[in-house]
Order: structure tokens, then C-alpha cells, then sequence
């Protein structure tokens, strides 16, 4: 491997679970809720791309992506309580970081590898989230698609970490847990980690770019050589 200069992180399902907003609330919601968890993510994803690809008069933040897809969720399973609502775009405003993140992104920093995320949520959404988590000290950057008015995997966005650090995007890894997102960023140049929680299977012949795949981002350090 090549020694990276800077690593860039997904933020949303990759440092951040998003299936805690919905956890907080499951008794609320019911047994389905994991099930509904994965629409609301489904739905909220669809949003962005169709929003990308309207064109930029149309664009909207990934904030109101969120709120939109919550709204037509929680209508399809019934859930019409305005108050449930407002709690589970609270808890999304403050998603927990996954476990083993904080020491992961301390190990990158005694180490003197740049990191920063680079993802679809607007500044404030991402500004929040990082806070909540207790990261904003970790990371050299927090790096929105806003500025641009398009969303991932828009090719444009990949630019704006070299942009950040001065350094081209084969000296960087890029870390995401999204098969969409990781291949947008190999066809971008970075060397690309997919973390699969889940044991998912392959998507986009992404296997074959891949610098490496990890069940989680404990073992990112070793990765990167540290
Ligand atoms: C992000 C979403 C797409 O953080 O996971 O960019």
C-alpha cells in the first residue's frame, strides 16, 4: 500500500450509526422498527439523488432529505404522531458515533495522519452529529457537499478533500460503509475501504477496487500502517 497522507471518513452509516435515531424511540414505533429504520435511510438516499440530478435550481439540503423521507415513512407504516416525528429528527440531529470510532480516529491523530469526513449532510447536520459524538477534536476537517449544491456520488464532491488537503486523491484512503459511495470514490482515485458490517455481498464489481473491506473500523490504524 502506499502510504496514505490523509484519511477521509462517510460520515452517516459509517462513522455514525443511523439506526440509532429509531433505536431511541423502537417502543414507540413498534417491533418493525429496524425495518422502518432502513426505509426511512432508503427514502432519505433516493431524495438526494433525485434532488442531484433535477439539477441545482431544485437542490435541498440533505436535512430536509431527511425530514421528507421521515414524513412519507412514518405515513406508509401509520405512524401519525407529530411528536414521534419531532423526537426522531432530534435523535438523527445527534446520532451516536459507532463504538470503536473515537479511539480509532485518536490512533490517526497520535499518528499524525489528517482525517476528516466527507459527506452529503449539511454543515450545521454534520457540526451537531460530530459534537454529539464527541469527535470534533479528532478530525482536521468536517467536510459538507453543500457548498457544491449536489450530492454524492456526484464526481465533483470526491474533489473537495484534495481541495482540503492539497494532496491528490490516490495519497488518500477513503472510508465508507456505502457500496454507492465507496465506488464513487475509487472512480474519484482514492484507495477505498468498505466497511460491511453486515457481511453485505458485493455491489458495483466494487471487490475488485477495493483496498481492503473490514468488518469495522477498529482495525483502520493497522491498515494505514500505524
Ligand atoms: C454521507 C451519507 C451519504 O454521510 O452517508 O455522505
Amino acid at each position: 500500500m502506499r502510504t496514505a497522507r490523509a484519511i477521509i471518513f462517510d460520515a452517516y452509516g459509517t462513522l455514525l450509526d443511523v439506526s440509532g435515531a429509531m433505536a431511541a424511540h423502537a417502543a414507540r414505533i413498534g417491533p418493525q422498527w429496524p425495518r422502518i429504520s432502513v426505509e426511512w435511510r432508503a427514502k432519505q438516499l433516493e431524495y438526494s439523488w433525485v434532488r442531484s440530478l433535477t439539477g441545482p435550481a431544485h437542490h435541498e439540503d440533505f436535512w430536509l432529505c431527511t425530514r421528507d423521507a421521515l414524513d412519507v415513512v412514518m405515513h406508509r407504516h401509520g405512524l401519525h404522531d407529530a411528536g414521534l416525528k419531532r423526537d426522531l429528527l432530534e435523535a438523527y440531529r445527534v446520532l451516536a458515533a459507532y463504538p470503536e470510532v473515537p479511539a480509532m480516529l485518536r490512533a490517526l491523530q497520535a499518528a499524525d495522519i489528517p482525517s476528516a469526513i466527507l459527506s452529503n449532510g449539511s454543515p450545521w447536520m454534520l457540526e451537531s452529529a460530530v459534537a454529539a459524538a464527541g469527535i470534533g477534536d479528532l478530525l482536521d476537517a468536517v467536510l459538507s457537499v453543500e457548498e457544491l449544491g449536489v450530492f454524492k456520488p456526484d464526481p465533483r464532491v470526491y474533489q473537495l478533500a484534495c481541495r482540503q488537503f492539497g494532496v491528490a486523491a490516490a495519497e488518500m484512503i477513503f472510508v465508507s460503509s456505502n457500496t454507492w459511495d465507496a465506488q464513487a470514490a475509487a472512480h474519484a482515485g482514492y484507495q477505498v475501504v468498505r466497511i460491511n458490517r453486515d457481511q453485505a455481498p458485493d455491489e458495483y464489481g466494487l471487490a475488485a477496487m477495493l483496498l481492503a473491506e473490514l468488518p469495522d473500523l477498529s482495525s483502520l490504524p493497522e491498515l494505514a500502517g500505524i
